[in-house]
């Protein structure tokens, strides 16, 4: 038995399992097995891999039971990373819950950009942390640099705290609640990085029910979809030239950032693709 319970007659098997789970799961996720086993994993303490190297074992009750509330969850939009509490970011393991946007693999060329730019003692700030996932991973990815990680989210910022505990940089990420540019005030900044919220509120109805139904809504909406760019560059409290800035932009969003960033007075220094071929990312340098 892959959770040690015993295997009473009847019981059912791996392999059953996640049939009958990737059934349930057909057309409300992209690759339904691989789900299934990744649950299943999770009610068994297996790697999903272990979990395709066991399907001839049986399964307990009590794991059935945990694993078809998960199945049942899923299928109802619930993302994964929710139901599990964590999600990989940059090779590490982040703990997350429906208070911090879930990080994507798009945000890991937020932080290639950020490092490239982060010398050694560098002053970093992190705009609008979430679990803290880019803050995080530039502190144990450069050690000599020093981070304030900001968010208006108390409920982000519980989760952030978590995981600097989880990776022991709270003596390195500094976490204040602070409302947008209003963290430029704290101290000067060598480099200002930011995945802030940037879909359109308009683009409700075509976010995926996974995303809109489950994820915060202040983590995701800005006005037209520029207004956390918009204020940014007009902030006055920008001071000293050389100072560079990265951020993750939406698709389709490069021009009308560009044109807020040179009125601002930043010249546009980096565009990085993401996989999709979709710009992603802007580094930017105070004029
Ligand atoms: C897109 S999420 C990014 C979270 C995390 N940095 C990541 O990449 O996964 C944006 C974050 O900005 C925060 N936020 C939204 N408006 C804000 C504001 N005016 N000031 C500070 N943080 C804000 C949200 O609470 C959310 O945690």
């Amino acid at each position: 038995m892959p959770d040690g319970q015993g295997s009473p007659a009847g019981a059912a098997r791996v392999v059953d399992l996640l049939d009958l789970g990737a059934g349930h799961l057909r057309g409300a996720v992209d690759m339904p097995r691989r789900e299934a086993a990744r649950l299943l994993g999770e009610v068994l303490g297996l790697e999903e891999a272990q979990v395709y190297a066991r399907t001839d074992e049986d399964v307990s009750e009590r794991a059935e039971l945990s694993y078809g509330q998960l199945i049942r969850r899923r299928a109802d939009g619930v993302p994964t990373a929710y139901l599990v509490g964590r999600r990989e970011f940059y090779g590490r393991s982040f703990e997350v819950d429906p208070r911090a946007l879930v990080p994507r693999p798009e945000t890991e060329h937020v932080v290639e950009a950020a490092l490239e730019c982060a010398g050694a003692g560098a002053k970093v700030l992190d705009l609008g942390t979430g679990s803290g996932c880019i803050a995080i991973t530039m502190a144990l990815e450069r050690p000599g640099v020093s981070i304030v990680a900001t968010d208006l989210s108390l409920g982000a910022l519980a989760v952030a705290s978590a995981n600097c505990r989880r990776h022991e940089v709270e003596g390195r990420v500094r976490l204040v609640r602070a409302d947008l540019v209003s963290a430029l005030r704290l101290q000067a900044f060598d480099v200002v990085v930011s995945n802030p919220p940037y879909i359109a509120v308009g683009e409700w109805h075509s976010l995926m029910p996974e995303v809109r139904d489950h994820e915060p809504p202040e983590a995701l909406f800005a006005g037209d979809g520029l207004d956390f760019y918009r204020r940014l560059f007009a902030a006055r409290e920008w001071s000293e030239v050389g100072q560079r800035l990265v951020l993750e932009i939406g698709s389709g969003q490069l021009d009308a950032v560009r044109e807020l960033a040179v009125h601002g007075g930043f010249a546009v220094e980096a565009v990085v693709l993401d996989l999709a071929a979709i710009a992603r990312v802007v580094r930017l340098r105070r004029k």
